[in-house]
């Protein structure tokens, strides 16, 4: 199949070509490098041995991205390109609904001109706001900060346009919380500076680029006293995009699809984790919670089971072991690259 991947130079997008080309797929990629850097391609490339088809576009750039489009002329597009930090979106609301909201309005826009109406959008659980796990896909939706309300929004249009032509097939994954590396080493999550989640910040903290973790809160209402997320290995994730582009001949219109494991993981089991597969400590310190933050969020992930015949496979050893070996191989990401 001709895939067209918007933001596949990033951490999700990246593993998601080496599944696509793996399997013989055609892939075109547009990014704009805001979050990313080509490097990870030509690995995505040197991994498969296959060609991928990039090209350094804005999807705010409409006439570039037209230009793309009648090259690659795609089957399917599977749409990950977008702002993820959701600090820096309270921050910057309007930059967020700018680059996610107006980018996915072109990008929609300029698929419909090519008669492509096959989509795979990067949803997120954060749609859910503060529901209770097990979170299912008809659980009420709640945004609470700029970045998901953007997420929230592309979903309702989606649906919207799904509901005004019945040839769009849109697939809405609404990934937890990904982690981990391709087993090479080779591709990994490449944050700019301190990081965000989790993860990354552990990683950082076994190499010795940090001095320790901040746990953001010890007296959660869980078993350990820490917070509790359904991390799923991004390989696993990379595969749902390819039995959710499989799939969407056969899904109504357009359907949101949770991509999790349906178990969940505290802060300090993930830092144990780490520490198995390092042989190094994490050293760590309790700190206040975060706000916005949650005690416990896990998927219900049966739909995809269903719909998809998806299911994650990979363990949190995997997540821990494949993420430290792209840690440990990358200490400064793909900036040392050549
Ligand atoms: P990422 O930042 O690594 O990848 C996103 C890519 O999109 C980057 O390469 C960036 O350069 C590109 N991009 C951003 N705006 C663009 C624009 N206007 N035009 C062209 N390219 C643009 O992020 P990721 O972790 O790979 O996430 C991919 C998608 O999944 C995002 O939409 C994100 O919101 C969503 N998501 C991520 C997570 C997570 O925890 N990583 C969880 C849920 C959903
Ligand atoms: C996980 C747990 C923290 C950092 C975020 C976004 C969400 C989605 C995935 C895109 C929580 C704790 C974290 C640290 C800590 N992204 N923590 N010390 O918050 O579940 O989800 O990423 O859609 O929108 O909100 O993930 O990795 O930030 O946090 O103690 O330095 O780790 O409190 O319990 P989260 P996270």
């Amino acid at each position: 199949m001709r895939i067209l991947v918007t933001g596949g130079a990033g951490y999700i997008g990246s593993h998601t070509c080496v599944e696509l080309l793996a399997r013989g797929d055609a892939v075109t990629v547009i990014d704009n490098l805001s979050n990313s850097r080509e490097e990870s391609l030509r690995r995505v490339e040197g991994l498969t041995g296959r060609e991928v088809d990039f090209h350094r576009v804005d999807l705010l750039d409409r006439p570039g991205l037209d230009r793309v489009m009648a090259i690659a002329q795609p089957e399917s597009v599977i749409h990950f390109a977008g702002l993820k930090a959701v600090g820096e979106s309270v921050r910057e609301p309007l930059r967020y609904h700018q680059n996610n909201v107006a980018g996915t309005l072109h990008l929609v826009e300029a698929m419909a001109a090519i008669g492509c109406r096959r989509l795979v959008f990067s949803s997120s659980a954060t749609v859910y706001g503060h529901g209770a796990p097990p979170l299912r896909e008809a659980a009420p939706l709640g945004a609470t900060n700029p970045y998901g309300k953007t997420k929230w929004i592309i979903e309702e249009i989606c649906r919207d346009l799904a509901a005004s032509d019945p040839a769009w097939r849109i697939a809405l994954l609404r990934y937890f919380n990904p982690v981990g590396a391709h087993p090479s080493g080779q591709i990994g999550e490449d944050p700019q500076g301190l990081p965000n989640n989790l993860m990354p910040y552990v990683l950082q903290v076994a190499v010795g680029r940090l001095p320790h973790l901040n746990v953001f809160g010890t007296d959660w209402p869980t078993p350990d006293g820490t917070g509790i997320r359904d991390y799923l290995h991004v390989v696993d994730l990379a595969r749902g995009h390819l039995a959710a582009v499989d799939h969407l001949d056969r899904l109504a219109g357009c359907v949101a699809i949770n991509l999790g494991t349906g178990r969940g993981t505290s802060v300090l089991e993930l830092v144990s984790g780490v520490e198995r597969a390092s042989g190094k400590r994490v050293p760590w310190q309790p700190s206040s919670r975060r706000s916005g933050d949650v005690a416990v969020s896990f998927a219900d992930p049966t739909l995809a089971k269903e719909l998809l015949g998806w299911t994650a496979e990979l363990g949190l050893d995997a997540m821990c072991s494949d993420a430290w070996r792209w840690q440990v191989g990358n200490p400064r990401g793909f900036a040392a690259a050549p």
